[in-house]
């Protein structure tokens, strides 16, 4: 079995890089390629050329535009990653008779309501972001590869920056934190995406019928207000000195940003539960797994 993964150094990329390890033979690919290989998603016909190559069974992209405020002002670099080359991808995986997992977002939701979103809810992107996702999605079925199309929310990781490290560093610098209080969400730990996805796949590799598109999302919900809560308390008890004494919720019309977020990004994961047969932890496990490995 061989398994090329694109975007390896991201965060999901690096936890897939382990978890895909017991699947079969993995070529990890970053940005910057190697061994003559091309993995660099803005040049899709060396791109192509590389997938020919190697050849693969089963092709993982967990490589993205993913900087959703930037995003607004370069829609044609957002779109030729998030969509166009993911659609090469799905056209050599058709050809190849080899399957695709891709990862997709809640931003392709529009956030209303309070109800988290089945798969098969009306999609509605606030972003240049969520629409070149939901593009990429629409390229895939499209192509008629055998898929698994995994919609996550809200990834951290242990490595590189991300919102809970970036609250510590303000809570240790200021007296007062204003936090967003109405966008409502989970957030999802690269280790448990990757993880899922190794055992998704391995299932999917013996039943075609599982072809398709899931949510992945931690279980319980919580607001980046009370994400970032429990990550400052949970500092605290782990004997993190830090200088806050206010963590003031406000509404996101208070952070105005370029890019437009959904309020509502709970998404209903029973699909993906039942027909895997997978368990989903609540989101406060894997924060603060990730908390002990980076304070300790
Ligand atoms: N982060 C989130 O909160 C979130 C939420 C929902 C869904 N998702 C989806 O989950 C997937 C994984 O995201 P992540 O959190 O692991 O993102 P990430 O940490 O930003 O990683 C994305 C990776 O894509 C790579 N990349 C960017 N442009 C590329 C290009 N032209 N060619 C090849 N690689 C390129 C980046 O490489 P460089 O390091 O060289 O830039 C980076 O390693 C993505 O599909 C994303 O849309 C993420």
């Amino acid at each position: 079995m061989k398994v090329l993964l694109l975007g390896a150094n991201g965060q999901v990329g690096w936890e897939l890089q382990r978890s895909l390890a017991p699947v079969g033979d993995v070529v990890a690919l970053g940005r910057m390629g190697g061994d003559g290989l091309c993995g660099d998603l803005a040049r899709p016909d060396e791109l192509v050329a590389s997938v020919r190559r190697v050849a693969p069974d089963v092709i993982v992209n967990a490589a993205a535009y993913t900087a959703v405020d930037k995003a607004e002002s370069e829609p044609d670099l957002a779109r030729a990653i998030n969509t166009e080359a993911v659609r090469r991808l799905a056209a050599e995986a058709a050809t190849l008779g080899a399957w695709l997992v891709h990862y997709s977002t809640d931003y392709v939701f529009d956030g209303s309501g309070d109800h988290p979103w089945r798969e098969d809810a009306a999609t509605g992107p606030l972003s240049v972001y969520g629409r070149s996702k939901l593009e990429g999605e629409e390229a895939i079925r499209a192509s008629g590869c055998r898929h698994l199309i995994l919609r996550t929310s809200w990834v951290y990781a242990a490595r590189g920056g991300n919102f809970a490290r970036t609250m510590l560093r303000l809570a240790a610098e200021r007296d007062r934190l204003t936090v967003i209080a109405d966008q409502i969400g989970a957030p999802t730990g690269a280790e448990l995406i990757a993880d899922v996805s190794a055992h998704a796949l391995r299932s999917a590799l013996r039943d075609d019928k599982l072809s398709g598109i899931y949510h992945l999302a931690a279980s319980g919900e919580t607001s980046w207000h009370g994400y970032a809560r429990f990550v400052i308390d949970e500092a605290r008890a782990l004997g993190l000195a830090l200088k806050v004494t206010d963590i003031a919720p406000i509404p996101t019309s208070e952070y105005p940003t370029p890019a437009r977020r959904p309020l509502n990004s709970r998404l209903d994961t029973a699909r993906l539960r039942d027909l895997f047969g997978l368990a989903l932890p609540d989101w406060r496990i894997g924060v603060r797994r990730m908390l002990r490995e980076v304070l300790q």
